[in-house]
Formats: C-alpha cells, sequence, structure tokens
C-alpha cells in the first residue's frame, strides 16, 4: 500500500480554492500522490464515458440516443463505474497491477460553461485516493473522445477557442486533482481523426453516411449549426485546434499544484506498404497519420503508445487483410506484431519515456486473449532487449465496456459485466495477466 505523504498546497492551489472552485479545506486534507513511480508499470486502462455510465451531459450520450444515429446500442449504465469503481479498484489491485489508467469527464465536471460541479470533482478525488491505498498508480486521462454537450454545440475543436476552454477545464481540475495524479495525459489518441482520414473506406460506406445524418440530425435538433463531436469532425479543422488545446492544457497542468509527467497518447498501427513502391506508401501514410503529432510529443513528458494491428496499403490505398487471415471481433487482423513494430517507430521518432497505454483483443475467445498477451510480451521483450526503454504495458481493457459505435457486442474486458446486475467476473486472462505483473515484481517483463 502506498505511503499517503502530506501535502503542501502551492500557492496556485490556494489561490483557486480562495476563488471559491474548491473549498480551502479540503485542499488542505488532499494527500499528495507524488510517491516514487514504479519501474514499469503493469496496469489495465479504461475511459470514463465507456465504463461509468449515464454520462448524461456528453455529447457521446446525445448522438447515441438520436434517431438516426450511427451507435449500434447506447451506452445506458454502461458498467456502472462511476459508483462501483471501489470493486474496480480491488479487481486491479488483486492482479498485483501497480497502475490504473483512466479517464475523467469533462461534461460531469463541467456541466454547463464555466459552472463547475464540486461533486464531480470530489469523486474523481476518492477514485484517486482509492488509488492510491490500492498501490495502484492513477494515470488520468484529461479527455478520451467524449466531450460536454455544450462544448459540442458551439463547435466543439472545430473552432479556435475551443482550446481555451479545454485548458480552462484542465486548469479547474489539476487545481482540485494534481496533488493525487500519478501520470496524465491530455487526449486520449490525439491523432486519431487523422488515421480515420487515411482510411479511405471508412469515408465511404453506409457508416460514414450513418454519422453524417446523426450530426446533420444533432445540429437541427439542438438548433447548433456549429454543432461538432469530436469523433464525427472534420480532421483538417480539429487538427491544429487540438494541438493547441494540447499544448495549452499541458501548460495547465504543469503548473500544478502537483508534479507528475504530463503525455498524450497515440493511435499508432503498423503500416506496411505493398508492392513496388512500398517504402513511399509506408512513409506517406505515417507522414498522414502522425501529422504534427510527433513533433507534439516530443515536446511532451512521455508518449503512450495504442495498438490494435497493422494496416496495409498499396498504391490504391487500404487493403483487406490477408486471405485465410484471423480477424478480431473488431474485424481487423488479429496481429500482435504490431505493437513491436509500433513501439520501435515511436522509440525511434520520439525520444521520450514510451509507456504501451492500450493494447488488446476484442473476442469472445478468452484463450486467444491469453495468447495476445503472450505475444505482446515477447514483443516487449525484444524491444527491450534492443535498448528501447519501454516503461510500461497497460492492457485495454480491464472491464468488458461501451465500444463506441459497436455498442457492448465486442468483449475486451480481462474482466466480464454482466449487462444486467454489473457483477464483475474476471476471465482466465485477468489471471494470467496478473500472474504476469507478479512474477516481474513491479520490474520489467
Ligand atoms: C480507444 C478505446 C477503444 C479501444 C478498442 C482505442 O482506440 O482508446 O476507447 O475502446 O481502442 O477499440
Amino acid at each position: 500500500m502506498t505511503e499517503t505523504p502530506r501535502f503542501t498546497p502551492t500557492r496556485r492551489a490556494v489561490a483557486a480554492a480562495l476563488a471559491g472552485f474548491v473549498p480551502a479545506a479540503r485542499l488542505l486534507a488532499a494527500p499528495a500522490a507524488n510517491t516514487p513511480r514504479p519501474g514499469f508499470l503493469w496496469g489495465t486502462a479504461i475511459s470514463g464515458h465507456q465504463s461509468e455510465g449515464n454520462n448524461v451531459h456528453s455529447d457521446a450520450w446525445f448522438l447515441e440516443n438520436l434517431e438516426p444515429t450511427a451507435f449500434e446500442d447506447a451506452s445506458g449504465d454502461a458498467c456502472d463505474s462511476y459508483h462501483r469503481y471501489g470493486e474496480d479498484l480491488d479487481i486491479a489491485a488483486s492482479l498485483d497491477l501497480n497502475c490504473y489508467r483512466f479517464g475523467i469527464e469533462w461534461s460531469r465536471i463541467e456541466p454547463e460553461p464555466g459552472r463547475f460541479s464540486i461533486a464531480a470533482l470530489d469523486h474523481y478525488k476518492h477514485v484517486l485516493e482509492g488509488c492510491h491505498r490500492r498501490g495502484l498508480l492513477p494515470m488520468v486521462t484529461f479527455n478520451h473522445f467524449t466531450v460536454p454537450l455544450w462544448f459540442a454545440d458551439r463547435g466543439g475543436y472545430e473552432v479556435a477557442d475551443g482550446a481555451d476552454l479545454f485548458a480552462r477545464f484542465a486548469e479547474r481540475t489539476t487545481a482540485a486533482l494534481g496533488p493525487l495524479i500519478g501520470m496524465a495525459t491530455t487526449f486520449n489518441e490525439a491523432n486519431i481523426l487523422l488515421l480515420r482520414k487515411a482510411l479511405p473506406r471508412f469515408a465511404t460506406d453506409a457508416g460514414a453516411a450513418r454519422a453524417r445524418n446523426m450530426i446533420e440530425t444533432a445540429r437541427r435538433r439542438r438548433s447548433a449549426p456549429a454543432f461538432s463531436s469530436y469523433l464525427f469532425a472534420d480532421p483538417d479543422r480539429v487538427d491544429p485546434i487540438l494541438r493547441d488545446a494540447h499544448a495549452k492544457a499541458y501548460q495547465a497542468i504543469k503548473a500544478g499544484p502537483g508534479d507528475f509527467p504530463v503525455g498524450l497518447t497515440l493511435s499508432m498501427q503498423q503500416i506496411d506498404g505493398v508492392g513496388p513502391n512500398a517504402a513511399q506508401i509506408q512513409a506517406g501514410v505515417e507522414a498522414m497519420i502522425y501529422g504534427e503529432w510527433i513533433d507534439a510529443a516530443r515536446h511532451s513528458d512521455f508518449v503512450g503508445v495504442q495498438t490494435y494491428s497493422r494496416l496495409r496499403f498499396n498504391d490504391d490505398g487500404l487493403m483487406p487483410a490477408p486471405e485465410g487471415a484471423e480477424l478480431t471481433a473488431m474485424g481487423y487482423e488479429y496481429y500482435p506484431a504490431a505493437v513491436g513494430a509500433t513501439l520501435r517507430y515511436a522509440a525511434r521518432h520520439i525520444d521520450k519515456p514510451v509507456y504501451l497505454t492500450e493494447t488488446g483483443i476484442g473476442t469472445d475467445d478468452d484463450r486467444r486473449r491469453i495468447a495476445f498477451i503472450d505475444a505482446t510480451l515477447n514483443e516487449l521483450r525484444r524491444c527491450i532487449a534492443d535498448g528501447i526503454d519501454v516503461k510500461g504495458y497497460i492492457y485495454w481493457s480491464l472491464l468488458d465496456n461501451f465500444e463506441w459505435t459497436r455498442g457492448y457486442a465486442p468483449h475486451f474486458g480481462l474482466v466480464a459485466v454482466d449487462r444486467h446486475n454489473f457483477a464483475r467476473t474476471p476471465k482466465p486472462s485477468a489471471r494470467h495477466f496478473g500472474a504476469i505483473a507478479r512474477r516481474a515484481h513491479g520490474g520489467r517483463p
């Protein structure tokens, strides 16, 4: 169990408290998180919207319940982790993990523009304290895809001052929670829209048409012509504003209180060029999907690599998976070697500590999950043997949870969740992953 060191509030924290954001007494009572980080992080990841349930002030909630919608299910109660987070933390601790990556929900903390909820901040304070009590280093994602509905109404990250509003949220949240945070990332998969742009199939298929329809309907229903929901937004308009938002939020979080590394995570799939122009194709696609985010990562404290598969491109664009290849429940290729390729890419291009902040497999066959975990481990070992300083392996996900437009069908969890009574049942893969972490004892694989 983590010792609870004393917390000396900074001038900024006291100023924030005096301004009425957080009662000073609470700040003074808050334990600090500035405990030494374990040598290697063994953890699981989860996001707010996908697990908490009833995230009713978010853009995603509105869109899921719209007619027409691009979502196969509405998130509803999700895993009810907003109330059952203690059980989730107990499971993570029982697996001998030392890190818990989770997201905080902006729309709970700031349900109306400029109105910050002390109760919501308190909730996350309890989650953070729960992590420390169980020896789990909390890695906090400030924005995992969802935004407040009011923010979507005014144009989301497609309007320039969206960056300032995100930075303000980051500042207020840090004022309340900073001393308890172990590590933080601003955006989850900051380049996800660039990746979508590189996959032309997404832009032409029925799913894209459904999404366009949904957003048009949202604009009418909300009387908000600028309505922009991050996952469905225009990549070219969002990308520069998101980089500005990352830079400003990074500054706001680093200003404290609290002293912890702040980074970002990137969606990094292995890119294979095919055909006589393979090398140029690969370089071109990589340039397209990472854009200027490699540089943004270089100016952060660390980068989180998130890898699920590989993508093959020839001169005509994205190719289907090779004939006979095993596909996961998401329809893409089972290809754990992508983990090694992307960790190498990150290490080669970004001279900052590298964490594997997400990888996992959607499957109903838990034996394939165990195989995927073992294959990931081998990739990590090879990278480390080659001198790459990978600092953590965080599995997506602790729980079977809400898989965005795919609803509840794909199962990524180490732990099954009963959709009627929320009972959690660890799968054999959970015990497998836990046994690996236990053997490593906070060290490298
Ligand atoms: C996202 C998660 C998602 C996972 C599996 C990642 O891109 O960060 O929110 O559930 O992939 O698809």
